[in-house]
């Protein structure tokens, strides 16, 4: 989605807003423009297509001075174009402005200015905001700020330069996220904290209607009704190394490859396997009030949304509590039935995704206590939640989500095992799924090693349009993720299903040019499983099996199959979702597709 960066100090803004900008590339977008305000007034440069457009423009130009602001737009209202990328200005070019999100009410706006001669450039909503702004200015530029806020309906992450005084910058956000990077003499305004980390590792992450004011050396926050803020200055926990593709062709390999790591680090400190146990402090609940829980709702989008269906997988069976899971764009507006005892889990790696939040608020207004799963540290969705886990994982740079649902299944593990020792399970089941849990990373070590061996069976299949991916009781969440995977990146068509749906419809679409892709693992469902793939083999489609090391009878009714090791089902996903990730990631490869940014997907989704 839209990226924001902003820098006033003492050294050349230039480098750190098109680094800034290259930073949050990541997250998806289509144009990128940049204003730079001097003692001669404020230049703008802009283009449709990468940073490096923009680094080309910009390198034939003046783009000397210390303050300025930087923008990726991902197109929302009107066409990725030069016109329509940000920074956009007021008519008279009194100011210059960068916005992420929505301005719901902009056409009422826009006829309203429009009628007072104000000249519109773009097909944006906001230049609206943008062309309020101007309209207000007349030397204080955050109380202009704060009135043209008060007129908009929507969402907004805003970074706000005046043409007339390079000594000031003003930020504000509602929905959209903002970060201020603090440095010496110096202040960087991002929406992601990936554009700050290279120069400071002080930041303060502004709450929602929140205005800040930023002078060279000095800082005001505010809320928009003008009350004073003392903020609260966090510190960032990650290296900036992380953001190298250390090796790999692609951050999506890379972070692929971090798994062993990045779900131990989720368990770090929290899983303890003497009692069978974990321990969620996070979550800031006493064991008295997790014990009168009778209800669990997860929301979440996307990969976060598999996940949750995981866990609902989990936690029924192993804890003994009913748990529905809601894609947070549909329990936003639905009237959900929320009564004390149930608690509301919110996942999502970025902490930022729009539909998520406001399902998450929504459970909130009726009472509910809602806690977060997130990966990212200081994000909207921690800070509102009553309390949470983090994922530790680290920033996930690659669009495709992959090392954040590891971490994610891994806290679901966590939970399922704190709820279900205080309700129904031994000491002895727990500790089996403690000590299953434990071996994990290693396990994750060993599929990886067959990395060669996946990518040989992509180059076999990455010619077809259409791909059908199957699994049962706990491994239907990994289905639908292994398709989303593939489709995300690669641009095939591909379904998950639970195997056993298939004959209800799906059937239809097999013959000899659809790969159907199953996880048939040695649990409960393996004889059913085998069943399953008869019925595509009768029908001449091809299968690709992920099945346990030493199942030599598979390979009777599979054309390929993928080895992984043997866990308890309940933490089969975490392993059986790695080949399928590699999968994605080689036939994608094979097809020159840009893995880590695909088209029309971003990051983090932060509008509905
Ligand atoms: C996954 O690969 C995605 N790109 C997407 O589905 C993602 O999981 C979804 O948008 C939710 O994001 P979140 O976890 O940051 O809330």
């Amino acid at each position: 989605m839209c990226g924001i960066v902003g820098y006033i100090g003492s050294r050349e803004a230039y480098p750190v807003l098109i680094e800034g900008l290259s930073a949050l590339e990541y997250r998806g977008y289509d144009s990128a423009g940049i204003a730079m305000v001097g003692t001669d007034g404020c230049r703008i440069n802009k283009d449709k297509g990468k940073v490096d457009n923009l680094r080309k423009i910009t390198s034939s130009c003046c783009m000397s001075g210390s303050t300025g602001i930087a923008h990726t737009r991902w197109a929302t209202h009107g066409v990725p174009s030069l016109i329509n990328a940000h920074p956009h200005t007021d008519s008279a070019g009194k100011i210059a402005m960068v916005h992420n999100g929505i301005i719901e009410n902009y056409t009422s706006l826009k006829q309203k200015l429009a009628k007072e001669s104000l000249e519109f450039t773009s097909d944006t909503d906001s230049e609206v905001l943008a062309q309020l702004i101007g309209k207000y200015y007349n030397g204080d530029l955050a109380s202009a700020v704060r009135k043209a806020l008060s007129e908009i309906e929507g969402t907004f992450g805003i970074a706000v330069v005046a043409a007339d005084n390079p000594q000031v910058m003003v930020g504000a956000r509602r929905g959209s996220p903002l970060v201020v990077g603090i440095g010496d003499d110096e202040f960087i305004l991002a929406s992601d904290s990936c554009a700050i980390v290279r120069h400071t590792k002080k930041v303060i992450y502004l709450k929602d209607n929140n205005i800040i004011e930023l002078k060279p050396g000095d800082f005001s926050i505010s809320t928009l009704d003008n009350r004073k803020i003392s903020p609260r200055i966090h510190s960032i926990d990650w290296d900036p190394s992380v953001l190298a593709k250390g090796g790999f062709d692609h951050f999506m390999l890379k972070e692929i490859f971090e798994q062993p790591e990045t779900v131990l680090n989720a368990m770090r400190g929290r899983l303890i396997q003497e009692t069978g146990s974990a321990r969620l402090d996070g979550l800031n609940l006493v064991l008295q009030e997790l014990r009168q829980i009778d209800r669990i709702i997860f929301v979440a989008c996307g990969t976060s949304w598999h996940a949750a269906l995981a866990g609902e997988y989990m936690i029924e069976d192993i804890a003994g509590i009913p748990v529905e899971v809601e894609y947070a764009s549909e329990f936003r507006y639905r009237n959900p039935i929320i009564d004390s005892n149930t608690l509301v889990f919110a996942i999502s790696q970025s902490g930022e995704t729009a539909d998520t939040l406001a399902a998450m608020r929504e459970a909130a207004h009726k009472g509910a206590t809602v806690l977060g799963i997130c990966n990212t540290v200081g994000s909207t969705i921690a800070r509102e939640s009553h309390g949470g886990v983090y994922l530790h994982a680290g920033p996930e740079i690659g669009v495709a989500s992959t090392k954040a649902f590891t971490s994610q299944l891994t806290v679901l593990s966590m939970l399922t095992l704190l709820l279900g020792r205080m309700r129904r399970i031994s000491h002895a089941e727990g500790t089996t799924i403690a000590n299953a849990l434990d071996q994990i990373p290693k396990q994750i070590k060993k599929i990886l090693r067959q990395n060669k061996n996946i990518q040989e069976i992509a180059q076999i299949y990455h010619h077809h349009s259409n791909f059908i991916y199957l699994g049962r009781s706990y491994n239907f969440p990994t289905a639908l993720e292994g398709a989303l995977k593939l489709k995300e990146i690669s641009y095939i068509h591909a379904e998950g299903y639970p195997a056993a749906e298939m004959k209800h419809g799906p059937i239809a679409l097999i013959d000899t040019d659809m790969p159907c892709v199953v996880l048939a693992l040695k649990d409960s469902v393996y004889d059913k499983i085998i069943s399953n793939i008869q019925e595509i083999n009768a029908r001449g489609g091809k299968v690709i099996a992920i099945a346990n090391e030493g199942d030599k009878e598979i390979e009777n009714f599979a054309h390929h199959v993928i080895y992984i090791p043997k866990t308890i089902p309940m933490l089969s996903p975490l392993l059986s979702v790695i080949p399928l990730q590699l999968l994605a990631y080689h036939i994608a490869a094979f097809r020159g597709c840009e893995i880590d940014q695909p088209r029309n997907l971003a990051k983090s989704v932060t509008v509905e």
